[in-house]
Parts: C-alpha cells; sequence; structure tokens
C-alpha cells in the first residue's frame, strides 16, 4: 500500500479535528442536557414532596378547622356578654380569639403549600402586623434579644394578605431567635424588621409583575448560614434544626417562599454568611387605589328564622346553634348526613335554610345536598368546609346558595345567612 502524501495525512488530521471538535460541542450539549435535566428531576421531587404535604394538610386542616371552629364560636357568646367584663378579662378574650384567628391562618397556610386557596389582599400597615409579631417575640423569648422595630406607624402600606404577612414575620422572627439562640445569647444581639421609605419600582426587578414594591429587611445577629444552607433554605422539608433546644420541620421558610413570591408575586432573596448573620430581603407591592380596605364593618342583625344546622362535630353543632339562637333563630341540628335529610324531610316547611357541613359519615354533604335539591330546587344551603376552593366548582354543590370557609365567625355566619334568607 502507497503511504499516504504529507497533504493527505493533514487533510486526515483535520478532518479528525474536526469530529473531535464535534464530539466535545455534543459533550457540552449533553452536559447542558444533563444540567436541564436534574434541574427538572429536582423541581419534581420538589412538587412531589408538595403534593404529598398537600394531602396531609387537606386532613388535618379538617379536623383543626372543626375544632377552631366550636372554640371562634364560643368565643363569640362569651363576647355577647362583654358588658360584665373587666376591662384585663375583655382583653383575655380578644387575645385568645387572635390566637384562634393565627392558628386558622396556619391552617390555611399549611393547604396553601399544595397551592390551592386564594388569598385575600387588602391594604396593611406593615407596623401594625410587625408590631404584633414582635410584641409576641418579646413575650416569650429571651428578653437579652433586642427587637427592633424600625417601621413607623402608617408609613408602609402594602396590598397584601394580613394573615399571610404575620406568617411571613412570624417564621422569620422564630427563624432569627433560633439563630441568635444556636450562636448563644450576648449582648448587643437583635432582630430587625426596617423598609426603605420609598418604593422601588419594577424596572429594579424585572421579573416582577408591574408596579411598585416596597423593600423591607428582616436581619439578625445569629448564626448565620453556611453556603450549602443558603442554597438550600427554602426548600420545603429542608432544616437545620434536629437538636434538642429548637427541632424544626423545615417549613417555615417554604411558606414565606410561598406567601411572598406565588401569593403577592413578589421576590424574597437572603444573605447570610456563617457567624456573620442573616438578611432576608423582602420586596411587597405598595397598596394603590384598587386594593381594598380591610373589611370590619360586619354587624349582627338578628332574624327569626329556622336554621337546620348539619354538622358531625357536636361542638360545631352546639355553638352555632346556641351562637344562633341568641341571635333569634330557631335552630334544628343534625348529626350526620341522614339524620340531617330525616330533618330536612320532615321540617320542610319550616326550614329557611341549611348550613351543610360537607365531610360527614354515612352520607357526604354533598350526596345530602343532591336529595335535598330533588325536594326542593329553590332550598337556601349554605356549605360549610375545611377545604378546598376546588370543589365549590363540582356541578352539585353550585346548586349552594353561598359558602363558608371554617373556622368562620358568628358575624360572618350570620351575614352570610342575612344575604342567603333574602335571596
Ligand atoms: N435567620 C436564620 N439564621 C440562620 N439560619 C437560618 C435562618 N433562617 C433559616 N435558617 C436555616 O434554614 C433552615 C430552614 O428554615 P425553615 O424555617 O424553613 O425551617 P426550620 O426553622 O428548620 O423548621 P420550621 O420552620 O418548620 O420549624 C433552618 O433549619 C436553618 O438551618
Ligand atoms: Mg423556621
Amino acid at each position: 500500500m502507497a503511504k499516504p502524501t504529507y497533504e493527505e495525512l493533514e487533510k486526515k488530521v483535520t478532518a479528525l479535528e474536526q469530529k473531535v471538535g464535534h464530539i466535545s460541542h455534543l459533550e457540552a450539549q449533553f452536559r447542558h442536557l444533563e444540567n436541564q435535566f436534574s434541574q427538572v428531576e429536582k423541581q419534581l421531587r420538589q412538587r412531589q414532596r408538595m403534593d404529598s404535604l398537600g394531602t396531609l394538610a387537606q386532613g388535618v386542616a379538617h379536623d383543626f378547622n372543626n375544632i377552631l371552629s366550636g372554640i371562634m364560636a364560643y368565643l363569640n357568646i362569651l363576647s355577647l356578654t362583654a358588658d360584665n367584663f373587666s376591662p384585663s378579662q375583655k382583653t383575655y378574650v380578644q387575645n385568645i380569639s387572635n390566637a384562634v384567628k393565627r392558628g386558622a391562618a396556619t391552617i390555611k397556610q399549611f393547604q396553601q403549600l399544595s397551592g390551592k386557596t386564594i388569598s385575600a389582599k387588602a391594604n396593611i400597615d406593615v407596623y401594625t402586623v410587625a408590631r404584633e409579631v414582635f410584641h409576641l417575640l418579646e413575650k416569650t423569648t429571651d428578653k437579652m434579644i433586642e427587637k427592633k422595630l424600625d417601621i413607623e406607624k402608617g408609613q408602609i402600606f402594602i396590598c397584601a394578605d394580613i394573615n399571610e404577612i404575620h406568617q411571613v414575620f412570624m417564621n422569620l422572627g422564630t427563624n432569627a431567635i433560633h439563630a441568635i439562640e444556636e450562636k448563644g445569647v450576648q449582648k448587643g444581639d437583635y432582630i430587625r424588621l426596617s423598609a426603605k421609605p420609598s418604593p422601588v419600582n419594577r424596572s429594579k426587578l424585572k421579573h416582577l409583575s408591574q408596579g411598585e414594591f416596597y423593600h423591607l429587611c428582616f436581619e439578625d445577629t445569629g448564626c448565620g448560614m453556611p453556603e450549602h444552607v443558603v442554597k438550600k433554605a427554602f426548600d420545603p422539608l429542608f432544616t437545620t434544626k434536629n437538636g434538642s433546644k429548637n427541632s424544626g420541620q423545615g417549613l417555615g421558610l417554604a411558606m414565606v417562599h410561598d406567601i411572598v413570591t406565588k401569593r403577592h408575586d413578589s421576590h424574597i432573596e437572603v444573605v447570610s454568611k456563617l457567624g456573620k448573620g442573616t438578611v432576608f430581603h423582602l420586596f411587597l407591592p405598595k397598596a394603590d387605589d384598587a386594593c381594598g380596605m380591610p373589611d370590619s364593618t360586619l354587624t349582627v342583625q338578628g332574624g327569626t328564622e329556622t336554621i337546620l344546622v348539619v354538622d358531625d362535630d357536636v361542638s360545631v353543632r352546639e355553638s352555632i346553634k346556641t351562637a344562633l339562637e341568641d341571635f333569634g333563630y330557631q335552630v334544628i341540628t343534625g348529626c350526620d348526613g341522614e339524620e340531617g335529610l330525616a330533618l330536612f324531610k320532615e321540617n320542610q316547611k319550616t326550614i329557611h335554610a341549611v348550613l351543610l357541613d360537607m365531610i360527614m359519615p354515612k352520607m357526604s354533604g354533598k350526596d345530602v345536598l343532591r336529595q335535598m335539591l330533588k325536594i326542593d330546587p329553590d332550598v337556601k344551603v349554605i356549605i360549610s368546609s375545611g377545604h378546598m376552593k376546588e370543589q365549590y366548582n363540582d356541578p352539585i354543590i353550585q346548586f349552594a346558595k353561598n359558602y363558608l370557609n371554617k373556622p368562620f365567625e358568628i358575624d360572618e355566619l350570620e351575614s352570610t345567612l342575612r344575604q342567603v334568607l333574602a335571596l
């Protein structure tokens, strides 16, 4: 075989070089795809975790909401006799009522991890919410840690869900206190919430929706985080707190992230260094004219109509009965779906409206409603449920005249009743 010429060899080398170049290009593409794949895989795993949390949340929320509904109703009854209370007793009742509302908000947050409920946005003064959280932290944690609230009353108004923002401050505050405890509390340690006085606009935060945002800083002088913790801090179920003093679920920051980014279309980031403390930068939407004011104008009218209350939880049933009777209504109660339906058939002529729980033994609220509609297509049913809004899209449930999310306050029930009775 003839020896290849120099030119032929050079051609072969060039061809080989091209192939090598091609292979390294393919390799780079492969790496890129591999990278994308692992990101998608990570997101999928996070999604699956969220989904299983969502399922768990629904079960827990159902029972917990029933307990809170009972407490809330009895508190409302107590408040009706508040004239006889001393000022401090009135404050205690108010504080219990606030705690119950916070409990309900926490459950709502837990449900929201599966991304299914709707925030109630209003024009809120950040100072008012933050003051409540800082007051609570001051009462319940080491006094040596200074709680600095560097926001003035009436200065920073945002368009947000008040309970969700309360939750954000509470979770950030609790983490901050834990971080200081972790390091060992020293004189001069503090947690601090401050806000830049003028809002920033969208150009600074390109990925955010239109409008202006307030930049809040939540900082602490705690232990700080190493880089690998910073990277995972917002992941659901990520926690470093397995110690005896502070143990964690790894849910706090996942909730904060969910509330800020998904529910308020806003932004949060964290800057932290091991041993140097931590700052969370939060951007929240400035309130504008389109953002409604909180509705605190519910008043109890009372009435004399007959209401059928069907709920399998005895404390919910009895507390609602007592409260509605106090407002002048006649109340019949049924302890499950079957009994509810039987009572409806027996007293159809006298019943003006029905308050119907959804999840009950023997016969579900939906089946009861289906049967009631057969008897009276105009039956005035209010669904009470601790579950997600989507079930209200159900073709049967849509025949209900209104819906109440458990736990609700008695004045909310009463105003819904008045609205339904007026139809
Ligand atoms: N201010 C902070 N300083 C230092 N580390 C923090 C701070 N905030 C959060 N971390 C770290 O991020 C992790 C996740 O926080 P997250 O609030 O989600 O969960 P957790 O506090 O461990 O548990 P949970 O909030 O459910 O009780 C914490 O375990 C901690 O390691
Ligand atoms: Mg936490």
